[in-house]
């Protein structure tokens, strides 16, 4: 059948995955399926700091140009994921901190370093960025991190001018998950576009995960929330979207797992403002969702065979 970007190509967007680099190595079907499916790629881990800076001042590109090697090679465009987490941080870091050994100050000049190096190496190579992921709470306040505990809120301001002198180009987004609808979370990002656009802060667009599971009901109002993003200004893109069901999985689950897959690119087709529809992953195997999500799994477009599943084909119709 006609391929998932070929189909996207017809809709004007762009049909992503998030890419295992060990996999991509290691297995053929894994590597033939990437190149053949997708027509955006975001590298699963190793933009993250961990991998990136895994000594102070030490950076290691080497997995990181290998993706975006082979995306080249198959005429894919690469989403860059992440700039600034609380989460996969190298150990010198974290300890630093708890040690006192690295203070606020230092920190500040860590942050602007990484994220300058970082930037710039990948300047003219990637469309987009995850600029901040995971900053709010679900409750639409700040999530309490070592970033904003040192830095305070003004951090995200900051991060966004950092990259944005680095690359000029390249689109700048927020990323978060459960954000999808209308929600005290999303409604914080919005807030916080807003502000910043008004300070003369550049932020090019809301990345929405998209990690949905089926016990918890489909998001509401997904369509006005990308349309209040695109009213400000901002590109929306939905950036890791997978669907876990309970397992073991079965044929009605599968196919409730299919709308909401459907659900998702169907807002994202709706609405000017949606440049891509990225999967976090698309084999069953290399999904990161069962070893976080306890009785749940079976989330990806492929199961551990590489048989699709009916969200595949329901994604390729939408298209
Ligand atoms: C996950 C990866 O899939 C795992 O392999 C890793 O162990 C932890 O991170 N939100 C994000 C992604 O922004 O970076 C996360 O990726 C999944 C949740």
């Amino acid at each position: 059948g006609t391929p998932l970007r070929v189909a996207a190509d017809r809709a004007h967007v762009k049909f992503g995955t998030a890419v295992n680099t060990t996999a991509l190595a290691d297995d053929a079907t894994y590597r033939r399926i990437t190149a053949q499916q997708f027509s955006s790629v975001t590298a699963e881990n190793v933009m993250k700091w961990e991998t990136l800076q895994p000594q102070r001042g030490v950076y290691d590109f080497t997995e990181a140009d290998r993706l975006v090697a082979f995306a080249r090679a198959h005429g894919q465009s690469v989403r860059g994921h992440t700039l600034l987490w609380h989460n996969q941080l190298p150990a010198w870091l974290t300890e630093g901190l708890a040690d006192g050994s690295i203070d606020a100050a230092e920190l500040r000049g860590i942050l602007r370093d990484h994220i300058t190096t970082v930037v710039r190496h990948f300047k003219g190579k990637l469309y987009q960025w995850d600029v901040v992921n995971e900053v709010f709470e679900e409750d639409g306040s700040y999530r309490n991190s070592i970033w904003l505990e040192k830095l305070g809120p003004g951090y995200i301001a900051d991060a966004f001018r950092w990259a944005r002198e680095a690359d000029p180009n390249v689109k700048l987004f927020f990323n978060d998950y459960n954000v999808e609808g209308v929600n005290a979370k999303s409604t914080a990002y919005y807030g916080l576009a807003k502000q910043l656009k008004a300070r003369g802060v550049r932020v090019d667009g809301f990345g929405i995960q998209g990690h949905l599971s089926t016990q918890y009901g489909f998001p509401g109002d997904v369509g006005a929330n990308l349309k209040r993003f695109a009213d400000l200004g901002l590109q929306t893109a939905f950036t890791e979207v997978d669907v876990r069901v309970p397992l073991p999985a079965d044929p009605a689950k599968l196919a409730t797992q299919a709308d909401y897959y459907r659900g998702l690119l169907s807002a994202c087709l709706g609405s000017r403002s949606c440049t891509s529809f990225t999967v976090w992953g698309f084999a069953d195997q290399y999904s990161w969702v069962p070893g976080v999500f306890d009785g749940e799994g079976a989330a990806c477009l492929y199961d551990e065979s590489y048989r699709t599943k009916p969200a595949f084909d329901a994604l390729r119709a939408e298209l």
